[in-house]
């Protein structure tokens, strides 16, 4: 996707620029680097091949809360998604079809529209491709979208919809079941809260207590390693140290070296989506904060961007869990109404230059755009403190460099000119486009 990716804008979203600079200008904010790092997007990335409209989004959310997608017809999106708990389900492992509980937790929705990655362990590449996996695992909805999409097309009112939504290509079908759900979970932004108004520019949005409090996701606590951007994550994957065998990322990508790495998730609506973790194993905030005090399980695996001994007095502890507290709406939020901006605009990717070395320190390939002669070679160099796992799925290569220590460079023939997607399986935010002449 990376590239062929296009970003609208979605009304009421406002833009970085709108940091109230007067403000600034008068007594120099003290947080203002930090507060550059969590400013709203004004974009929502969507495929090429799936833009968004209101009647697709009308007919994703109804397909949504629509039982008929299972087996028997007891089960929605729902069910599992709660809108009323943020899309969670209050649940340490949900439920199912057959009753039988899941083996990972249910992660709320909001903000999946700007993970590169999908699920726990990042299985699914798009929002589209996700919609197989709880249709047709059996424990979850039991079914195939093929027989959904057979039952819906039944039924005429769906008939309309779906020639609504895809005027183009009116067949209700097992693509535009996906596309009309993926364009209905794009709506998912977390609508603003207190948190924003002071990251704007509101001094006195946030009590002096949470204020400390985001003095300490920012500092001693090394939170913000992981969970930073107006979503409260980069969307990579880490071992945080909980116990339980789940291999997570390493299983599913057979890189031991990202075993028992999961998605960092957003931190927002976090008062609504309690139990925690990709096994539900923390119930509150403060149990969460006393697992990282404790650090979990040492293993080669555990993430170094931990903090390494964090020691929190009861004062750190409340002012901590009252600024993650400032991050969740009073109310459950419900999906963005606003209307989509038409036509959308490109985000364009950094300009192309002529190197032959990429850098990858502080998760990011540098230059995240580079143009190579015909003969040309790439050396990515780790010079991160992380390891990193450089891959290409392409018709013409296949490249995956497996577990690349600090440190350890790989180097990269291209068979063919022609344009290369690279991305890192255990940092997938971290994306370089290679053009080859
Ligand atoms: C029976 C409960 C259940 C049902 C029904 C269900 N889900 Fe989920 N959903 C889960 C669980 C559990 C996970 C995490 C699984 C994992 O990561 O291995 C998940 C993960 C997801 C994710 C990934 C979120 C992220 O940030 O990575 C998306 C998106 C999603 N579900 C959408 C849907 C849609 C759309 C439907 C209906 C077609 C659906 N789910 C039906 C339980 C459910
Ligand atoms: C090394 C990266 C990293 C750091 C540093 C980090 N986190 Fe996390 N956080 C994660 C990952 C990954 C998960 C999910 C882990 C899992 O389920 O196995 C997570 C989960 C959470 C959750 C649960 C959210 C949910 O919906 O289940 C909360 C809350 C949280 N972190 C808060 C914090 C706070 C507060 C700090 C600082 C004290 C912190 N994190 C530091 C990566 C990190």
């Amino acid at each position: 996707m990376g590239a062929a990716a296009v970003f609208v804008a979605l009304a009421g979203l406002k833009p970085a620029a709108t940091i109230d600079r007067q403000a600034r200008a008068q007594s120099p904010d003290p947080f203002a680097g930090l507060k550059e790092k969590f400013t709203r997007p004004g974009f929502v990335p969507y495929p090429a091949d799936n833009a968004p409209t209101p009647e697709k989004i009308a007919l994703g959310r109804r397909l949504f809360a629509d039982k008929a997608l299972s087996s028997v017809g007891t089960i929605a999106c729902a069910s599992c998604h709660d809108p009323r708990l943020a899309f969670t389900d209050g649940e340490v492992r949900g439920k199912g079809v057959t009753g039988r509980s899941l083996a990972r937790h249910t992660p709320s929705l909001w903000n999946a529209a700007f993970s590169p990655l999908l699920f726990w362990d990042g299985r699914a590449s798009s929002l589209e491709e996700q919609v197989h996996f709880p249709v047709e695992h059996p424990d979850e909805m039991g079914s195939t979208l093929e027989t959904a999409a057979q039952r819906l097309a039944r039924d005429e009112s769906y008939r309309g919809a779906f020639l609504a939504a895809f005027p183009e290509d009116p067949e209700v079908s097992p693509h535009s079941i996906a596309g009309a759900l993926a364009a209905y979970e794009r709506t998912l932004v977390s609508p603003p809260t207190r948190f924003d108004a002071w990251v704007a520019g509101k001094a006195d949005a946030l009590t002096p207590s949470e204020v400390r409090g985001f003095r300490l996701f920012a500092g001693k606590g090394r939170c913000i390693s992981c969970h930073v951007g107006f979503d409260f994550t980069d969307h990579n994957f880490y071992d945080i140290g909980l116990p339980d065998g789940d291999r997570g990322r390493g299983k599913e990508i057979g890189l031991p070296a990202a075993d028992h790495a999961f998605k960092t998730p957003t931190l927002r609506e976090l008062a609504w989506t309690a139990p925690y973790m990709h096994d539900g194993s923390l119930a509150t905030l403060d149990d969460v904060l006393r697992h990282y005090e404790e650090g979990g399980l040492d293993r080669p695996t555990r993430s170094r961007d931990l903090p390494a001994k964090l020691r929190l007095t009861d004062d750190e502890r409340t002012d901590l869990v009252a600024f993650l507290e400032t991050l969740s709406s009073d109310t459950p939020p419900q999906p963005s109404t606003e209307p989509w901006v038409a036509g959308g605009r490109p985000v364009s990717p950094p300009p192309p230059q002529d190197a032959t070395v990429v850098s990858q320190i502080n998760k990011t390939f540098n230059p995240g755009h580079v143009r190579l002669k015909a003969a040309q070679a790439l050396t990515v160099l780790n010079d991160d403190t992380r390891t990193h796992n450089v891959r290409i799925f392409d018709a013409k290569l296949n490249f995956n460099s497996g577990a690349q220590e600090p440190r350890e460079s790989v180097t990269i023939r291209f068979p063919q000119p022609g344009t290369y997607e690279a991305f890192c399986g255990i940092h997938p935010s971290m994306r370089l486009t290679v053009e080859v002449k």
